[in-house]
């Protein structure tokens, strides 16, 4: 399966490292930007050019890196200005105190700062530095300097440092790097402009302080639909159920239980959306009573009385959004009847669109990184072949902005 992010594919990033001992992991970053599609071109400061050797880095974009302007490669005409005005993000990873406060000042004295200067692209900037430097009021100043001028601080993590202090200026790890390129990349996407509400994963029911009633339910197909309405420009909000997978760079991440705490945060969150994309496998049902202690087993039956959730879905139908009645997408997980099971939740749901899928098929469901889904609508029925969910992510979001769309005219 291809590796390749659409926000990403084809686009020129100038990745820009600078002499932190966190150098390495821009080569992790510059093989994730690459398999992504990316085009790559990567500027060593002189203290980068220490630590790392440029062949690490070409062997990876299998493109030119650039260290000084006065000793470009000699089989390279390109310079500064060049590699600084194509660059459609530049991406400063790790972003040394030095380096800051000299793309702070706009001084350029190398390769790095002069493309900067060149550019017109988007400014992401990864802090690293040990030993509070990263909490000096110097960097904090430079930082809100840049951050004032429209660039993006992805902020470093606390944890252990080189020196083997401990504390705040750890690079953000590369997964989270790349996450947050797509995420300023995708600004000026299809989206921008649209606020969605996505919900993922199931929820669980609480028996007692250590059981629940759940579901099988990854939050792969909720999580996909943010991350890719995100890289096509939408504010998103994502309401989680319990899931294994980390908050998504750029999206409002709101994580909750139980069914009944996902619906008051979907009724909460809703007067502020445009479309409603319900990809949660919320429990239907709850034990009456939660125990307060650990149930014991006592050699006894144990009879457990459920009773039904509010249905989020249909509970919400009355509730406007920031435009008016917002789009609504349900998902329909059946084991038989698919179409004529999802026709009904189209209307008894209020829904413009239900994406459903027929959890028997191979490929198909809960845990899968794919899914074979039929897009059924008011104005008929769609049928998609097997495809990655975030591809499916994609389609889905497609037909929604056809929807909204629709709808202004
Ligand atoms: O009726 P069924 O549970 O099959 O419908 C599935 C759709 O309804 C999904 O979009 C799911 O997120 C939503 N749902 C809900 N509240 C529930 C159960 C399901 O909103 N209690």
């Amino acid at each position: 399966m291809s590796a390749r992010i659409p926000v990403l594919d084809g686009r020129h990033v100038l990745l820009g490292v600078s002499g932190s001992i966190a150098a390495f992991k821009a080569v992790a970053l510059a093989s994730k930007l690459t398999q992504a599609g990316a085009l790559v071109d990567v500027a060593l400061t002189r203290g980068a050019a220490e630590l790392i050797r440029p062949l690490s880095f070409q062997a990876i974009t299998h493109r030119p890196v650039y260290s000084d302007p006065f000793e470009l490669p000699e089989d390279s005409e390109i310079g500064h200005v060049t590699v600084g005005r194509r660059a459609e993000l530049v991406l400063v990873a790790p972003a040394t105190a030095h380096t800051i406060a000299r793309l702070a000042l706009g001084l350029a004295d190398d390769f790095l700062t002069t493309s900067v200067l060149a550019s017109t692209a988007p400014l992401l900037i990864a802090p690293a530095m040990d030993a509070g430097m990263y909490d000096h009021p110097t960097v904090q100043e430079h930082l809100a300097r840049l951050r004032a001028r429209g660039a993006v601080i992805v902020e470093p993590a606390s944890g252990h440092l080189a020196s083997g202090l401990e504390g705040r200026g750890r690079l953000a790890e590369p997964e989270v790097l790349l996450e947050a390129a797509c995420a300023v990349l995708g600004r000026t996407g299809d989206l921008a402009g649209w606020s969605l509400l996505v919900t993922a994963g199931g929820t669980q029911e609480p028996l007692d302080p250590v059981r629940f009633v759940g579901n099988r339910s990854s939050g792969k197909m909720g999580f996909a639909i943010a991350q890719r309405a995100r890289d096509r420009g939408a504010q998103v909000t994502l309401i989680s159920g319990p899931s294994a997978l980390p908050d998504l760079y750029g999206v409002r991440m709101i994580r909750v239980t139980t069914a009944r705490e996902m619906y008051q945060a979907v009724a909460a969150e809703l007067p502020a959306s445009d479309a409603l994309l319900m990809a949660a496998a919320v429990a239907d049902f709850r034990p009456e009573h939660a125990a307060e202690q650990k149930i014991k087993k006592s050699g006894a039956e144990l009879v457990i009385r459920l009773v039904p959730n509010p249905d989020i879905l249909r509970e919400t139908r009355g509730i406007d959004g920031r435009r008016g009645r917002p789009i609504r997408v349900g998902f329909a997980a059946e084991s038989q009847d698919l179409i004529a099971n999802s026709r009904a939740k189209l209307e008894a749901k209020d829904l413009d669109l239900v994406v459903a899928n027929d959890i028997t098929q191979p490929g198909s469901g809960f845990e899968a990184d794919t899914n074979r889904a039929t897009l059924l609508s008011c104005d008929g029925l769609e049928e998609l072949p097997l495809l990655p969910k975030t591809v499916l992510a994609d389609v889905i979001l497609d037909r929604v902005l056809a929807l909204a769309r629709a709808r202004q005219r």
